[in-house]
């Protein structure tokens, strides 16, 4: 397939670098032009482009950018194909992206970002923390493999994310249609604690409406308290352990 993914930091750089391993031809951007994405990211063949040229003829665009800032790339977005699939990575933390007015705690992130863009989206790979990406991966039938939420309201959609999940070494799992991903954002069991499909299906379940974003607004206080921002990692698998021990 063709790609674009607008957006290469932690998540978006494995993606690409995955994704063009598996044979896709695959083109990134970020802000601040083609000149300023590592050298890493292109490693397995992904090419780098201008902001406005990663969205031209692609059978799919992978979103990996700070939630905040999806409303400011709709123009970009207009000139996608209208047929592509639109794959979003995001999650939102008021502690770190601010406070968003147009963006209630009732409402469903994904659902919030497809309004904000105009576009149906896929809801993929937010729920595995960069670190967990980066080294985790594993071919379909390992035992024990991590599988990864994918929500969508179109079923086809949601298939191509499930396929792309795969293709990036973890288990995609058909979590429906996007009013239920509320179910795999930030704060909940299913959210970046490493569950094979087994764990995942029941986590999903035992999510409770409206727990999550105080479990999730505490462990970034913790995150917080430990290095001084909410924007810097703690070191090893300090948030795996935290995300565990207080999303269940
Ligand atoms: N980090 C994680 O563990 C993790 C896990 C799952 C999901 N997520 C979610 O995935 C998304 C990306 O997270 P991340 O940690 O990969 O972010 P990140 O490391 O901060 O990287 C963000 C990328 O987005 C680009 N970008 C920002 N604004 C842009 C714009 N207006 N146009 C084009 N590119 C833009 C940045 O490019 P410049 O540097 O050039 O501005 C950078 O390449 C976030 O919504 C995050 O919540 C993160």
């Amino acid at each position: 397939m063709k790609i674009g993914v607008l957006g290469v930091g932690n998540i978006g750089a494995t993606v690409a670098r995955r994704l063009s391993a598996a044979g896709h031809d695959v083109k990134v951007a970020n802000s601040r032009g083609p000149e300023t994405v590592p050298a890493a990211v292109l490693e397995t063949g992904a090419r780098a482009v201008r902001a406005d040229e990663v969205v031209l003829d692609v059978d799919v665009l992978v979103v990996s950018i700070p939630l905040q800032h999806v409303p400011g790339i709709k123009p970009v977005l207009d000139r996608l194909p209208a047929e592509a699939v639109v794959l979003d990575t995001s999650n939102y933390y008021p502690m770190r992206d601010g406070n968003i007015a147009a963006l209630d705690e009732g409402q469903v992130e994904s659902e919030w970002i497809s309004e904000q863009i105009g576009r149906p989206v896929v809801k993929a790979w937010n729920a595995v923390l960069s670190d967990s990406f980066d080294t985790k991966d594993a071919p379909a039938g390992t035992p024990d493999r991590i599988a990864l939420p994918v929500a969508a309201d179109d079923e086809a959609h949601r298939a191509v994310g499930i396929g792309l999940v795969e293709e990036t070494g973890f288990t995609g799992y058909d979590a429906g249609p996007l009013a239920e991903s509320w179910r795999q954002q930030p704060g909940t069991p299913a959210y970046c604690a490493d569950l094979t499909e087994d764990q995942l299906r029941s986590a999903l379940a035992d999510a409770v409406v409206g727990r999550a974003p105080k479990r999730r607004d505490l462990a970034m206080s913790v995150i917080v308290e430990v290095t001084g921002d909410p924007t810097s990692k703690p070191v090893d698998d300090f948030i795996l352990r935290l995300n565990r021990l207080l999303y269940f």
